[in-house]
Order: structure tokens, then sequence, then C-alpha cells
């Protein structure tokens, strides 16, 4: 990445931070670093955009194309300029809706070397169970927030308002930890991120 890209970058992560947008944490963003140096990928799929951040990190990274899915309509704008700004706009592909209901239709057909999982907090074990046989053999699958403020791998009471989120990534956590199926590795480091190699 030159200069004037990590200058923008800066810029973009210090107002989202400022303006409260959940942007990768920062240790998260040095794994997918490591994770982007060590295995090149080239296809990736991207859930949750916010302002585009993550996504131009991937494609400076890597000459990769990206396929990301957000349902804010103005983060996707603020996304789409950054983009523009960087020059990576071709190989980004904005799909804007609920996951919940676009994933299916946005993945069909396609295979993906890398999938960054970073929207819903409740429903990572659901898209990557579906994800499964669009993910290739040997692919990488990120995850940001594993531990959910701490809460995951607490013993302490977890209010009402986390309890469906915290009860989820549990079972998300145990789903990853099933060799036959992945290769996982969960890092406490900011709020948690688990890396997944799909065997
Ligand atoms: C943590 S932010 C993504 C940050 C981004 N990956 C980055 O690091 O620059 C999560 C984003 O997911 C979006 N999101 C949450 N639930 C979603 C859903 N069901 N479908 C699509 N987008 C969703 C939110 O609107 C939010 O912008």
């Amino acid at each position: 990445m030159d200069e004037r890209a990590r200058k923008i970058l800066d810029g973009v992560h210090d107002s989202a931070r400022e303006e409260y947008v959940m942007i990768l944490s920062d240790e998260c963003e040095k794994v997918l670093k490591d994770l982007f140096e060590r295995y090149k990928p080239q296809r990736v799929l991207e859930i949750g955009t916010a302002i585009g951040y993550s996504s131009s990190l991937m494609a400076l990274y890597s000459d990769c194309t990206v396929d990301t899915i957000e349902k804010d309509k103005d983060r996707i704008e603020r996304a789409k300029q950054l983009w523009k700004t960087l020059g990576v706009e071709d190989r980004i592909h904005s799909y804007e809706g609920d996951a919940d209901e676009i994933l299916a239709s946005v993945v069909e057909g396609k295979t993906y070397d890398f999938v960054f999982i970073d929207g819903a907090k409740s429903a990572y074990k659901k898209q990557l169970e579906f994800l499964l046989p669009h993910i290739d053999v040997g692919g990488v699958v990120l995850c940001d927030d594993v531990l959910y403020l701490g809460l995951v791998r607490g013993e302490e009471h977890v209010v009402h308002k986390h309890r469906t989120i915290v009860r989820n990534m549990r079972a998300f956590l145990e789903y990853i930890s099933d060799g036959r199926l992945f290769d996982s590795k969960v890092y406490d480091e900011g709020n948690g991120i688990a890396v997944v190699i799909k065997k």
C-alpha cells in the first residue's frame, strides 16, 4: 500500500472511531494483513461493509476482487466514495441488503478463497454453515468480535440484551472447533478474532 492510500485510510479509521461507526479492531487489521501476506487471496467475500475500510484494505493488500454485503445505504455510499478515491472501485462489488435475505443470491455459483464475516454478531454460525460449500478447501475465514464484549468466555451473568448474541457466539466457537471441518484459532486480542481454515 502506498503512502497516499495509507494516509486516506488513517483518516477514515480515525473518523470511524470518532463517529462510533464500527470497523475492525486494530488487532484484527494486523491479523488480516498477515493473512493476506501469507495466502494472497483472489476471491473475497465480506459480510458487513460499513464505510468500506476493511474492503479497501483487502483490495490494496492483494489484487483480489471483493464481494461485500451491507444493509445500510448511507454507509454504502461512503464506502463507494472511498473505493473511488483509492482507485479500487472496479474490484469491489457492493451488494445492498440484509445478509439474511441476499447472501444466497450473492454467492450463487461462486466460490471464495477468503471470507471476512463481520456483520450481525448473532449470525456468524448460520452464515458460515451456509457458506461452507462456497469456500475453497484451504480457504480462510476471518471473524472479528467473537468474544463479544468479553462476555462469551465469561462466567458472569449475561444481561438480557446481550444474551442471544453470547449464546450464538458460543455455538459458533464450538462449531469452528470441529476438527473434521476446520482448523481454527481464536485470538483473545481486541474483541476476539477467529481464523478458520476449511479442511
Ligand atoms: C463491524 S461493521 C463492519 C466493519 C467493516 N467490516 C470494516 O472493518 O470496515 C458491521 C456492519 O455490518 C452491517 N450489518 C449488520 N447486520 C447486517 C445484516 N444482517 N445484513 C447486512 N449488513 C449487516 C452493519 O450495518 C455494519 O455496518
